[in-house]
């Protein structure tokens, strides 16, 4: 079943009892000044100790520095990475206030899910302590030792990762947990933690006689666990099952030890084992994170990035083959990111073939800094990955090699960058001959310049016309929201061409931004630093429904600023979309009423429902003609177009920075 949604009555209760400045100082040091309270924002990095203020009467926080501001909701949802729900239920429950969701039969279903909830916690909570407590008794001497002497960790890495060791009997755990603290069997097995019998009833223990590695979420409680073999049984790791806490593809090992690095650093390492993320940790590299062996999915992207303001990853995995195709695989989720130079993926690779926990077996810390601090970017390291084991002198491979590496550029949206990359290439594939590289360049250009317009158009027009109204209303919206230089521009265009929002949410949306221009909180004019989203998103918090809809116009995501990056030409395209779609749909007005007309009787009539059919036809046709110009546009290069270029982006990069 889909979630249950609080009631409004609820989160007005909730909002009732919060207070601001308690839940901000949890976090940080706040000091009296005048009225309000200030301290060092969390979120950014700076060394300014005052730049957030906390204001108690209005119960809003703003950063000077950074931006960040709104209210406790989304001062918890920022800090903790949660969602709405999430902070919400929490705060109830802090401050014991009954829980209505918005159908009442709900409210049961969603009592018992928040128990099972918090008893999962609980028992994957004591079931960590349990491992952690048997590594340091008589039955854990072993994989103490191991870690210690094999794996060369000290005990205070050991603690702070809660390593733990599940000892062999065959109902330890169960015999703790189930006999001794009393929890119902099937909260355990739900925990991921025991396995019903195939015959005659009863459970044994998942983890028997392995090393504990605990997994936690962002705010460090345990939620999952993998366990590896002491010896060289099979499989090496056994990990927790999917659970109602643990979703692997959402959560990244080590991120909650990791975050603040991550920050200050500005970069994420990112490895493919536990034990890599935990050796890099100690050598300290506390910026690492590890992906658990599968490939990375979008969700763990955004939250990696979330915190390095550069979007810097390095990517270091296994250096053998099958470290390179998981290093293709782990990026195929977030490819057009890298590309676009969105987020800048560099790709270390060790040398014979080592993970970062073998090399840091055998080399010093300062080594590997070294390296990560040299990785090649992605596109380089893909370039050479083209040309290693080629031998260019001979015709056939050198083929190979050109073509491998234009199908690359090709995938590369911006110009300049694609540019520096041909010219790169052609010096790479010519080894030394300048007169070679100069015509290897030529072609490239040639050869490239082919294969973007046969690849970007016309596979880029959205196909389903929802989608695409959807698509056109949206970016209308997100531009009017954050891009300011263009608010006039479209301000005019709705109202003058009386264009309206088909669906409801975008709808409501422009009512808001109606009225606030209305009370004079919002204008036409660009404006720095901009209020108008932070105005939406603190109004939206507290119409949940309203607020997950709208999430995407008030939160951008890199797909979306990458997608609005020629503002310009979008709000042309999307007007367009919009004006053929309301055309549409008169033309099937005036066609329904012509079909119901009884010509005989009504002759006149009928030619007038005629013409209308033939006006809208005409309109609909140059409409189409319109959009096709705009995607030949939106597909066209940079270079053929500087006029675009020129006007677009500059307005709209300020507004996104
Ligand atoms: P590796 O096989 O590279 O493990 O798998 P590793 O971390 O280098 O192992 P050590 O150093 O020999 O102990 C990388 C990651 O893939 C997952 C684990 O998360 C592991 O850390 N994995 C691997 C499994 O989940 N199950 C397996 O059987 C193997
Ligand atoms: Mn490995």
């Amino acid at each position: 079943m889909s979630t249950p949604r609080l009631t409004p009555e609820t989160i007005a209760a909730i909002n009732q009892q919060i207070d601001l400045v308690e839940i901000v100082a949890e976090h940080v040091v706040l000091r009296k000044s005048g009225a309000n309270f200030r301290g060092a924002c969390p979120f950014h990095q700076g060394s300014n100790a005052t730049a957030l203020s906390v204001n108690p009467s209005k119960q809003i926080y703003h950063c000077f520095s950074c931006g960040a501001s709104g209210n406790g909701f989304q001062f918890l949802m920022k800090i903790g990475d949660r969602s709405f729900q999430e902070v919400a239920i929490d705060l109830a429950r802090k401050h014991h206030i009954p829980l209505q969701t918005l159908e009442p039969e709900q409210n049961q279903e969603l009592e018992r899910q928040l128990t099972q909830r918090q008893q999962l916690y609980e028992v994957v909570g004591l079931a960590a302590s349990f491992f952690h407590h048997a590594l340091f008794a008589t039955q854990g001497k072993a994989a103490l030792s191991y870690l210690l002497e094999q794996r060369h960790l000290t005990l205070e890495t050991i603690k702070r990762f809660q390593l733990g060791y599940a000892p062999a009997g065959w109902d330890t755990l169960y015999g703790y947990l189930v006999n001794q603290k009393r929890y119902g069997a099937s909260l355990v097995e739900a925990a991921g933690l025991i396995v019903p019998r195939k015959s005659g009833g009863g459970y044994y223990d998942r983890f028997r006689d392995r090393l504990i590695i605990p997994i936690m979420d962002l705010q460090g409680k345990p939620i999952a666990f993998g366990g590896r073999a002491l010896g060289d049984e099979q499989p090496k790791y056994l990990n927790s099952p999917e659970t109602p806490l643990f979703h692997k593809g959402t959560v990244l090992f080590g991120l909650h030890l990791a975050r603040e690095a991550i920050a200050k650093r500005d970069r994420a390492i990112v490895v493919e084992g536990y034990f890599d993320a935990i050796a890099l940790h100690q050598a300290g590299f506390p910026e690492a994170i590890a992906t658990m062996g599968v490939a990375l999915q979008g969700e763990q992207v955004r939250q990696l990035l979330r915190y390095t303001e550069s979007k810097r990853l390095i990517l270091n995995f296994d250096g053998d083959q099958a470290g390179k195709n998981a290093a293709e695989r782990a990026i195929a989720g977030f490819a057009d990111l890298i590309y676009s130079g969105t987020v800048q993926l560099r790709v270390l690779t060790l040398p014979q073939g080592k993970d970062a926990a073998e090399f840091l077996q055998h080399h010093a810390q300062a080594d590997y800094g070294k390296l990560a601090d040299t990785a090649p970017l992605f596109l380089d390291w893909q370039i050479n990955l083209a040309l290693t084991g080629k031998n260019l002198d001979q015709a056939d491979q050198f083929h190979q090699a050109s073509e491998a590496i234009a199908q690359l550029l090709a995938k590369l949206p911006d110009h300049t960058l694609r540019s520096h990359y041909i010219h790169q290439a052609a010096q790479l594939l010519a080894q030394g001959s300048s007169h070679l590289a100069l015509r290897l360049e030529q072609d490239l250009r040639r050869q490239l310049h082919h294969q973007i317009r046969r690849d970007r158009w016309p596979s880029r027009p959205p196909t389903s016309p929802t989608t695409a109204l959807q698509l056109a209303e949206t970016q209308l919206l997100q531009i009017y929201l954050h891009f300011s230089y263009y608010r006039q521009q479209i301000y005019e265009l709705i109202e003058q061409q009386g264009i309206s929002f088909s669906f409801e949410h975008h709808r409501q949306l422009w009512q808001m931004i109606l009225d606030l221009l209305d009370q004079g909180s919002t204008s036409l004019e660009p404006s720095h630093p901009d209020q108008l989203v932070p105005q939406l998103q603190l109004a939206c918090v507290e119409i949940t429904d309203l607020a997950l809809q709208l999430h995407h116009l008030l939160w951008l995501d890199e797909n979306a600023k990458i997608a609005l990056l020629r503002p310009a030409l979008v709000i042309r395209a999307a007007i367009a979309r919009i004006q053929l779609i309301m055309a549409e749909k008169r033309y099937h007005h005036w066609r329904n009423l012509w079909q119901a007309t009884d010509l005989k009787h009504d002759s006149q009539l009928g030619y007038f429902y005629q013409s209308q059919i033939q006006a809208e036809k005409q309109q609909i046709f140059a409409l189409q003609q319109q959009l096709e110009v705009n995607f030949i546009d939106l597909a066209r290069e940079p270079d053929d177009q500087q006029d675009l270029a020129e006007t677009d982006l500059s307005p709209a990069l300020a507004d996104s920075i």
